[in-house]
């Protein structure tokens, strides 16, 4: 049985799809069968990995009009990387979650049980907020793993984010584990950065630093793995590199 991790904070633009997509690859390059789940409305984890729209998407699954195996491609460009798509443009997930969602919340719960003997490790990337599609992706999980950015209202997010955990933990009767936090876009010369680290890192988490770097956007807009992305000669920056080693050591402890 594989295990399922969930990268969310209800706040948009904090790195979701950016750290679940280079820890996805992470997995993939380490010789790992990992499969993305892009469970967002948006669709953008699909959109940084796949050129062609492909036939079948999650919504599908979901709805049942097709087995899970028919809807999971490997990503091209990246060995071992498999995505269960959504499509941002004409998709159906946003629908499918403000329609029939309320009726079946541990659809996607079922989903990862049915995929998980297939994959080593599951990683989902949630579309912000924390309405009924997020709280049915992450209790579908074993763990979830919140990106921030180093502001203020972010560390609020955080705040709000425990909060609802334990009550979507108590109401769903979900044992999902959230014990890491990871400050994206850090630069440890800003003060503020600084001060953030130091508020966060309080003891209740294990917190992780990711820098500020230009290969996370350049690779998305190539289409490439991170990890890959060479522009110039120069890819990611050697503290990004150790920082998401770190982390996916520690995700699949
Ligand atoms: N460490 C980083 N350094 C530089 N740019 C970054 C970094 N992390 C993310 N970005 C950029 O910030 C933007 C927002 O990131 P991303 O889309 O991953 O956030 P998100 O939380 O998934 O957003 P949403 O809430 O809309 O799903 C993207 O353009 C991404 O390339
Ligand atoms: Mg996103």
């Amino acid at each position: 049985m594989g295990k399922t991790v969930a990268f969310h904070l209800q706040k948009g633009g904090v790195g979701k799809t950016t750290i679940s997509g280079a820890l996805a690859c992470e997995s993939a390059h380490q010789g790992f069968s990992t499969l993305l789940i892009d469970v967002d409305p948006q669709g953008n984890a699909s959109s940084w990995f796949l050129k062609n729209t492909p036939e079948f998407e999650l919504s599908d699954v979901i709805q049942g009009k097709c087995f899970p195996s028919d809807a999971i491609v490997s990503i091209p460009s990246v060995k071992n990387l498999y995505i269960l798509p959504t499509f941002g443009i004409g998709g159906t997930l946003k629908n499918y979650s403000e329609t029939k969602l309320a009726e079946e919340p541990y659809v996607l719960q079922d989903l990862v049980k049915e995929i998980s003997k297939d994959f080593k490790h599951i990683i989902m990337d949630l579309s912000p907020g924390l309405g009924r599609l997020e709280r049915s992706a992450l209790i579908a999980c074993d763990e979830v793993v919140t990106p921030m950015t180093p502001e203020v209202f972010s560390l609020d997010g955080l705040e709000i984010f425990i909060d609802e955990l334990a009550k979507i933990k108590k109401n769903l009767r979900s044992s999902v584990e959230h014990s890491c936090v990871v400050i994206n876009s850090y630069d440890e010369r800003i003060k503020q950065h600084r001060e953030i680290f130091s508020a966060a890192d309080n003891g209740n988490f294990k917190v992780f630093r990711i820098p500020v770097d230009p290969v996370f956007r350049k690779s998305q807009e190539a289409g490439r793995a991170p990890q890959d992305y060479k522009d110039r000669g120069r890819g990611l920056k050697e503290k990004t590199i150790v920082a998401l080693k770190e982390l996916d050591a520690v995700i699949w402890r």
